[in-house]
């Protein structure tokens, strides 16, 4: 049976889907072949976020990253630039960094192998070899270069020499979140998953709040709207019903009397001082920048998420929580009810990825159907369709 359009009230404005559209094919989310393309075609292709600037601030210290076949390091030089290279040296290819973080020593970095050393700039200094051979020159062997900024105490890194402007990689202005003067926030508590699905089923739950009554009981009531299974007013098709109702279960936000995404509501730590007053009300303010990061703002503390796939069908997710220095100065203050209540949910979210890949299998289902409130996640599965078939 088949609705009938006639009969069917929607909105203007109204921000759902208004026909069923296919998923992206079931394969495409545990085939190991499609799944090495997504890796040179996403992965390999764009802003990757790597780690804070506070985790690399002393001269020579370096992080590495690895995904898919691939190991970069970030390194703050004496001059206090920072740059990445590939993890790679350029004698006859050892990496050259073997913890993920550390600092290089004062004599620059020293290839594990055979000793080829490096300055902080990526230069070599010295080969290993006393005479290494008429018409070699150090010069035309620095390490491999690739692109790295810093937004906001935010490491990004590419291995493509190209990336695309991170403010087009970023769903929002990058000045959007200027109120929380995220550089000057310090990490207080991170926490890693590995949770055992392809790393789009991470995106697509991400997309969607038509999972968050039956998924997240605690967050549905924190959040009135989620508990419609709505992210938005206007995802409602008949939203102008309640146009000007400021019921946070019509105009988002949190529930009354809520502040914060705690387990009691109640904030945690020092209120960021420079937010309006529709910053403060909103709750969250999320900032996403696929396909490793995305960042949920509330008024006194800012979760960070970093995503990381680890093969067809294993995807690592780290979490840090960001907070001002004095709330973590201070012993009074217990961050623990915003760790407890941000490890429930994506405790939540993790588990429906895993029965999501589990079902993805079936030799029957070669591909599901988005319904009107996943509209991002068709924007997303767009995305991605873009990606795979660039040139
Ligand atoms: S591979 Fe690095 S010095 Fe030989
Ligand atoms: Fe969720």
């Amino acid at each position: 049976m088949s609705a009938r359009s006639s009969s069917v009230r929607r909105d203007p404005g109204y921000t759902g889907l208004t026909t069923p559209i296919d998923t992206l094919p079931a394969e495409y989310y545990f085939d190991p072949a499609r799944y090495l393309r997504e890796l040179a075609q996403v992965w390999y292709r764009n802003w990757l976020y790597i780690c804070r600037s506070a985790d690399v601030a002393d001269p020579r210290s370096f992080r590495t990253f690895e995904v898919g076949d691939q190991s970069i390091f970030v390194a703050r030089g004496e001059d206090r630039t920072l740059r990445a290279f590939h993890n790679t040296c350029r004698h006859r290819g050892a990496a050259l960094c073997r913890s993920s973080s550390g600092r290089f020593p004062v004599a620059g970095i020293v290839c594990p192998y055979h000793a080829w050393r490096y300055n902080l700039r990526g230069e070599l200094l010295q080969p290993s070899s006393r005479q290494p051979g008429d018409g070699f020159d150090v010069r035309d062997y620095p390490l491999y270069g690739l692109p790295v900024t810093e937004w906001n105490g935010f490491v990004f890194a590419s291995l493509t020499a190209d990336p695309p402007p991170l403010a087009t990689s970023v769903d929002l202005p990058l000045e959007r979140l200027d109120n929380w003067e995220l550089d000057k926030l310090v990490v207080g508590h991170r926490m890693t998953k590995t949770i055992r699905c392809n790393w789009k089923v991470f995106w697509e739950n991400y997309n969607e709040c038509l999972h968050c009554p039956g998924v997240h009981p605690r967050l549905a009531q924190l959040v009135p709207i989620f508990g419609r299974a709505l992210l938005e007013r206007t995802d409602d098709p008949s939203w102008r019903d309640h146009a000007t109702d400021d019921d946070p279960q019509y105009a988002g936000g949190l529930r009354r009397g809520a502040l914060s995404w705690t387990m009691d509501g109640q904030p945690v730590g020092v209120l960021f001082p420079g937010l309006t007053a529709a910053e403060r009300t909103a709750g969250h303010v999320y900032l996403t920048c696929l396909p490793s990061m995305f960042l949920a703002a509330h008024i006194d503390y800012v979760r960070v998420v970093r995503l990381r796939p680890l093969g067809p069908e294993l995807t690592e997710m780290s979490i840090e929580f960001l907070f001002l220095p004095e709330t973590l100065a201070d012993p009074a203050r217990d961050i623990s009810k915003a760790i407890e209540f941000t490890d429930t949910v994506m405790s939540e979210d993790a588990a429906i990825c895993e029965l999501n890949q589990r079902g993805l299998h079936a030799l029957a289902h070669a591909t599901g159907v988005l319904m009107p409130e996943e509209y991002a996640v068709r924007q997303f599965q767009d995305w991605v369709r873009a990606q795979l078939s660039r040139t």
